[in-house]
């Protein structure tokens, strides 16, 4: 081990799961358990409980499930020592690391951190070395793109210089960092012709990108010429994850509550928060993801989305609507005429001028409404009503009945249609809609319980009336120490050969181990298995729960029913007489 397991326990002892979760989900107490919408999916109604007693969660929709350090691996995307220490911090307990986990080799995120805030310092460093490339750089910066040097040192803007001495590499192998440190953090490559390090950013000015923490993360390095590609950006790291950040969150969250702006480009950004608007975020050079969306859901309730204004900005900007409502944020549109994207405009026009641009930016409905408008020739009729159709579904799509009854009313005056054909139109498709989710998450329950296209257990749909028994008999070990009496019995009754499947088997272990090792139950199940995993070994435990009558008899029975289905299977595996011997030897054994 390398966490001390009472350091462990004591973490969770001091860790109230219900208020931990509460950071990020709104909970509503539902009998003794805790309920609400689902960190890890999009779902309108909650299907993500917590269980006070048990310490637990689970999410009936997607499967996402396990204790206080599990939620943390998945909500903040961490490792699991990472996560451990996330919640030290949390709990006021100090931990000691070790560099190594478990048996594969990993990095020390740590040292990876403060690695990526020594090549910070470092661009930023060079910007000012009076060098022909570093005076270019900061020419480019201060005069090309008019940012002054507060903004400058503010988003610690830097150099990386030109040609293949690789000064980064050098200066961080110096430190003592390693080379497969600097190359899986992105800031080195290799070269396949004589093995030699490079550095990866050259001769382009740097953007360090930062997470909530205050960490650096990754970079993206623009060239200053219009030479290609404009962008180089880090690739994923074992600290980064693009789909999960976003430019500039760290100082926007604080200014989020009434709204975040978001933009695509890293430059809009810096100029927006350079002119006033701290609340400005961007995507890294990537379309927004559904993780994006969560993320910033967390902070605000409202987006502006201040994308390009050009046809792909626009298409864009319908996706990032699309993700963005989902997880219930209220979007609107901005429009902005002579320029084409918030950089622009505010260096032609001033921040004023902005700020009222920002304000009569439109509520979703009005965007739509104009930009329908101006795609289809109302005047005649059969465009008329393919635009009618198009505007439709979009007030359909909104789930107050009093937003769309408002919509219904400005659509069907700019229409010239009665109010109520509008209205009928709409609640029928509004109806159909209903149907559809419903019928969507109906579907994504069932996978995931009946183990449908699994990926946790890739062998339940192969064997599944065996997986099904062995859910059984794990669910009731692990609800019920009693249960587990078998695996320590002289011989046992009960061992790993019960089980046929490969994931069944590694929970019979943790089982085992968790009671005969003297561990902390916890680090062993988070050191062994995936957040998936470790959902699906949290509704094993659940769907027992609900049938705790007769506990003893059904695992007898299950257990019973196991072994004759594994031994008939194995048996026709191999289809010889001797391992049938051999099946049956076993279970006399096991049945002493
Ligand atoms: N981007 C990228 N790679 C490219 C081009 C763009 O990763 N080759 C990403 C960057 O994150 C960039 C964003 O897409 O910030 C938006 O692109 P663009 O509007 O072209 O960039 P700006 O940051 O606005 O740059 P500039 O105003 O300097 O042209
Ligand atoms: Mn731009």
């Amino acid at each position: 081990m390398r966490i001390a397991n009472e350091v462990i326990e004591e973490i969770l002892a001091r860790t109230d799961i219900e208020q931990l979760i509460s950071g990020y989900v709104t909970l509503k107490r539902a009998g003794s358990n805790l309920q609400g919408l689902c960190p890890f999916h999009s779902e309108r109604s909650p299907s993500f409980t917590v269980f006070t007693a048990s310490r637990s969660f689970y999410c009936f929709g997607c499967g996402a499930g396990g204790d206080a350090i599990s939620f943390v691996r998945r909500i903040e995307n961490l490792e699991y020592p990472d996560a451990v220490e996330f919640l030290a911090k949390r709990a006021g307990v100090t931990v000691v690391q070790s560099d190594s986990y478990g048996t594969t080799p990993r990095f020390d995120r740590r040292r990876m951190l403060e690695m990526n805030r020594e090549a910070a310092k470092f661009f930023h460093t060079a910007l000012f070395a009076h060098t022909p490339g570093a005076d270019a750089a900061l020419a480019y910066l201060t005069e090309k793109r008019a940012l002054d040097r507060a903004t400058v040192s503010h988003f610690g803007l830097g150099y990386a210089p030109g040609g293949y001495d690789a000064p980064l590499t050098r200066h961080l192998l110096s430190l003592g960092y390693r080379e497969d440190e600097l190359i899986a953090a992105f800031l080195s490559g290799k070269s396949e012709r004589n093995g030699a390090l490079y550095d990866s950013f050259r001769n382009r000015v740097m953007f360090p990108i930062i997470d909530v923490s205050g960490n650096v993360v990754a970079f993206g390095g623009r060239v200053m010429d219009d030479s290609t590609p404009k962008y180089k950006n880090s690739s994923d790291t074992p600290v980064f994850k693009k789909s999960r950040n976003l430019f500039a969150l760290n100082f926007a969250k604080n200014a989020a509550s009434e709204r975040l702006i978001l933009c695509e480009g890293y430059m809009d950004v810096i100029a927006l928060h350079a002119a006033g608007f701290p609340e400005a975020v961007a995507t890294l050079g990537t379309a927004i993801t559904a993780d994006q969306a969560r993320i910033m859901s967390r902070y605000t309730k409202r987006v502006v989305i201040s994308y390009d204004m050009d046809e792909a900005g626009r298409r864009a900007a319908d996706k990032a609507t699309r993700l963005l409502e989902e997880v219930g944020i209220e979007v609107s549109m901005l429009t902005m005429r002579d320029a084409k994207d918030p950089d622009e405009y505010i260096r032609r026009f001033g921040r004023d001028a902005f700020a009222r641009v920002l304000d009569g930016s439109q509520s979703k409905f009005q965007y739509h409404l104009s930009r329908i408008v101006a795609k289809y020739d109302i005047e005649n009729p059969d465009d008329k009503l393919r635009a009618l159709a198009e505007l439709r579904e979009i007030i359909a799509a909104v789930s107050s009945s009093v937003e769309r009854e408002v919509y219904v009313g400005i659509a069907a005056k700019r229409f010239e249609l009665s109010q109520k054909s509008l209205a009928d139109d709409v609640e029928k498709s509004v109806r159909r809609r209903k149907r559809e989710v419903s019928t969507k998450e109906h579907q994504s329950l069932r996978q995931s319980l009946t183990g449908y296209s699994d990926r946790v257990n890739p062998e339940y749909s192969r064997v599944p009336k065996i997986a099904r028994l062995e859910e059984t008999v794990l669910g009731l070990l692990l609800l019920d120490t009693r249960h587990r009496r078998g695996i320590f019995s002289d011989p046992p009754s009960l061992s790993e050969s019960d089980f046929y499947t490969e994931f069944s088997r590694r929970v019979f272990l943790y089982v085992r181990d968790a009671l005969s090792e003297n561990e902390s139950e916890s680090s062993i199940l988070n050191e062994r298995f995936t957040p998936d995993e470790i959902g699906r070994i949290t509704k094993m435990r659940l769907a027992r729960m609900q049938l705790t009558e007769n506990g003893d008899e059904v695992f007898r029975s299950a257990l019973d029913a196991l072994r004759s289905e594994v031994s008939a299977k194995r048996m026709a595996e191999e289809g010889n007489p001797l391992a049938l011997l051999d099946g049956i030897l076993k279970r006399k054994r096991n049945d002493t």
